[in-house]
This record gives C-alpha cells, structure tokens and sequence, in this order.
C-alpha cells in the first residue's frame, strides 16, 4: 500500500487515548487510524516505568508488524514520559508524537498565574514532567495532584467513585476561582481526564480554564506527515476509518467510545 494511504497507530492505557483520537479525527479527516487500549494491562499511572515501557514495545511492535503503520501516537501522558524516548531510538524513523500535560499553554494563558495540574502518579514523578515543570516555574505557580484511582474508575465508568475521587483531589489542591490568588487553570494531564470535565467542573466552577493535550497533539501529527509528504488523500468515511483493539474487555471500550464520542465502535479482543 502506498506510504501516505496507511493507517496511524494510537495507544493509550486504555479508553483514556479516545479524547486524543477525537482530536486526530477532527484534524486529519483523510486519516485512517488503528486504536489500542492497554485495558487488560491498566492503569499505567500506578505501576513502574519498566511495565510501561515493556507495554509500550509490545503495542508498537504488534501496530507496525500486523498493520503497517506510518505514524504512531503514544495518546497516554504517562508512556509519553516513560517510553517515547526508547521508542524514538527503536523504531527510527518512524514518526512518534507523545503528549504531555499542557502546562506551557496553562502558564501562557493563566491570568493569576496558578495552575493546578491533575495527572498520575508516573507522570509527575517522571524525569520528563520534571524537566518540563522546571523550565516553566518562573512563570507560574503549579500546584500538583497525583490522582491515584480515577484513571480506572474512568475506565470502570464507576460513576461513585468517580465523583468522590474529583471531589477529593480538587479539593486537596486548594481553591479554583477567579479572584486574584485563585486557581484559575486545570491542567488535565491524563488522557483520561476530559471524560469526566462535567464532574470536575461542579468542584471548580464554570470559569475555570480546562487544559487537554489532544488538540496540539493532532496539529503536531499533522505537521510531521506534512512534512514527510505522507498525509493521506482521500476523504474516509466516519464508520470504518478507525479499527478498534483491546487487550482487555472489548464492551468497555465500545462503551466509552459510545457514551464519549456517539461512535459506534466495533471492538476487536487484542492477545499481545
Ligand atoms: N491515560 C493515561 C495517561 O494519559 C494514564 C492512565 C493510567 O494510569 O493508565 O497518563
């Protein structure tokens, strides 16, 4: 097949990476992509950096082997900051775009310059994310929260839980407002995130600035096929331009996709 018509290989932990494929959608509607959530091998936020990096491999390895990929999009924050560099080096030179919490934006846009950043516990342990937050701290005031559990609630849709843990770790954070020395930013540094915005949004108020990665992640793999003369021609119809796997319960994805997204998502059980 020819370079440009292959499809683009996503990733995520689980149902988390569909806020960044929502994006990718929108950006790149002559795309066709591959989506695989790591769901049987979920969360990532909590386990070492040598699952994640081995997770990560074995995606990669099976998204180039059985589809012939021309780009991959690791839409995870946490294997961003674990693997993409062993994947850069790896799999050269395929084009690799990761994400990473939004906190360039945050610090540009904030007016009171306090941000609180919501993300899992790799991610802000990560050399990566301290590297990031270093060269930002002049700017802002960043005020972080590992959010232990919600990921897999997200996953779950345990509604409960859900609500009780953004209560939690908002409030932990200190007080989101407007008003001068107020938080007036919230970073989403997890993919999964976006999903539950409504229930975060009843802890911080209307005026808070929500921050997500998926948006510069699709203006990124746009510009990085564009410049390798690889974007695709043709228009893809909506059903049909994504195959969807999982390594875990194939009915949770197709549920989150449903529920978040209005697609219908026919998911194929994914054994790596
Ligand atoms: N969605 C992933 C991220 O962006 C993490 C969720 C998990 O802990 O597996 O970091």
């Amino acid at each position: 097949m020819a370079l440009a018509e292959r499809p683009i290989g996503v990733f995520d932990s689980g149902v988390g990476g569909l806020s960044v494929l929502r994006a990718l959608c929108a950006e790149l509607p002559n795309e066709r992509f591959v989506y695989v959530a790591d769901s049987g091998h979920a969360p990532y936020g909590e386990r070492d950096d040598s699952h994640v990096i081995e997770r990560s491999r074995a995606i990669t390895h099976h998204l180039r082997q059985q589809h012939d990929i021309k780009a991959l999009v690791v839409a995870c924050n946490t294997a961003t900051a674990a693997a993409i560099h062993l994947l850069r080096e790896e799999l050269a030179p395929l084009p690799i775009v990761g994400i990473e919490p939004a906190l360039k934006p945050a610090a540009a846009t904030s007016q009171n310059k306090r941000v609180g950043v919501m993300a899992t516990r790799g991610t802000l342990q990560s050399e990566k994310f301290r590297i990031l937050l270093e060269g930002l701290k002049e700017k802002a005031h960043f005020t972080l929260q590992p959010c232990d559990g919600l990921a897999i609630a997200i996953e779950r849709n345990d509604t409960t839980k859900i609500g009780a843990l953004c209560a939690e770790y908002t409030g932990a954070m200190g007080i989101f407002g407007m008003s001068s020395g107020e938080m007036d930013t919230l970073v989403l540094g997890c993919t999964h995130y976006p999903f539950v915005e409504q229930v975060l949004r009843q802890y911080i108020g209307p005026d808070v600035q929500l921050l997500e990665g998926g948006a510069p992640v699709a203006r990124q793999t746009r510009r990085l096929l564009e410049a390798a003369g690889q974007l695709a021609k043709g228009l893809q119809q909506p059903s049909g331009r994504t195959a969807f796997f999982s390594t875990g319960d194939t009915q949770a994805l197709m549920e989150s996709a449903k529920r978040w997204l209005r697609w219908d998502a026919d998911v194929t059980a994914l054994n790596i």
